[in-house]
């Protein structure tokens, strides 16, 4: 499928999804994002596609944030409502895929660029890469899930540090506060990231997501992350991936996993 806006390829298992508006900084504008929701889709259904990776085209951004022409002159309602469809279509989407997803940030990732990596599963970053969320220098406020995500990933007062003072933070002090997990110098941020994707590759897709699940639980209001952790647990003997998994391991050799379930 061609896009105007975003990269779409696969390889080797993984499907790289490059934002890819340089001239703006890969700002998300609505047919961008509306691009991402279809491709992470696609991806997510694709059998061969084990993991994803999304970054930013260029060297200097990930995604510079949400587009700022579009929303300059919304009003209460569509200001809402943008929020809202984009939760729906892109972010928690992203988050709630089964597929794991990594965010190989390669340069600013400011107010719905941060929200982007941290809506997936996971975030390694270049040395060159600024991270902010600075909507209130806006005289808004994040609006894709960033004061949810963002304290739950560097805690409370980290965050609202962040958000009160709209400023960003070097890739280092992101890795200090847990933000980001590996850092690397720009030309070996997709070969780290693919080389973490090899690893995941090797294990079953079907038990993964159940992890993600699992995992997600921990963080969704409401929800006993125990009861689907044990739900999770029992759903995996079920499968094809443990059969062949625990029968590999008796056989001393490594498992051959079938692969994601329909
Ligand atoms: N929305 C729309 N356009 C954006 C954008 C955004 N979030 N971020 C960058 N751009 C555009 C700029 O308007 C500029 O376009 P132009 O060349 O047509 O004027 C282009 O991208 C390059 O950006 P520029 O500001 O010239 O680059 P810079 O190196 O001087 O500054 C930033 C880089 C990231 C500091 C600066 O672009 C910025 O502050 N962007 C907005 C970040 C933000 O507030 N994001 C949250 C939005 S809710």
């Amino acid at each position: 499928m061609s896009y105007e806006n975003i990269l779409s390829e696969f390889s080797n298992g993984i499907t790289t999804i490059t934002v890819n508006r340089p001239s703006k900084l890969n700002a998300l504008n609505k047919v961008t994002i509306e691009e991402l929701h279809t491709a992470f889709a696609e991806a997510d259904k694709s059998k061969d596609t084990k993991v994803i990776i999304i970054t930013g085209s260029g060297k200097k951004a990930f995604v510079a944030g949400a587009d700022i022409s579009e929303f300059a002159d919304f009003n209460i309602k569509e200001g809402g409502r943008l929020a809202a469809k984009g939760q729906e279509i892109l972010f928690d989407f992203v988050e709630n895929l089964s597929t794991p997803v990594i965010a190989a940030v390669n340069g600013f990732a400011l107010g719905g660029g941060l929200e982007l990596a941290m809506a997936c599963h996971f975030r390694v970053a270049s040395i060159n890469a600024k991270m902010g969320l600075p909507e209130v220098s806006l005289g808004v406020i994040p609006g894709y899930g960033g004061t949810q995500r963002l304290p739950q990933l560097v805690g409370k007062g980290r965050a609202m540090e962040m958000v009160m003072t709209a400023g960003m933070i070097d890739s280092n002090l992101a890795l200090s506060y847990g933000l980001v997990n590996h850092v690397i110098e720009q030309e070996e941020l997709i070969p780290l990231a693919e080389k973490i994707a090899s690893k995941i590759m090797r294990n079953s897709s079907v038990a993964i997501s159940e992890a993600i699940k699992a995992v997600n639980a921990n963080y969704k209001y409401g929800t006993d992350g125990y009861k689907t952790e044990i739900e999770g647990f029992g759903n995996c003997f079920g499968t094809e991936d443990f059969k062949e998994g625990t029968t590999a391991f008796l056989e001393k050799r490594k498992a051959n996993f079938p692969g994601k379930q329909d």
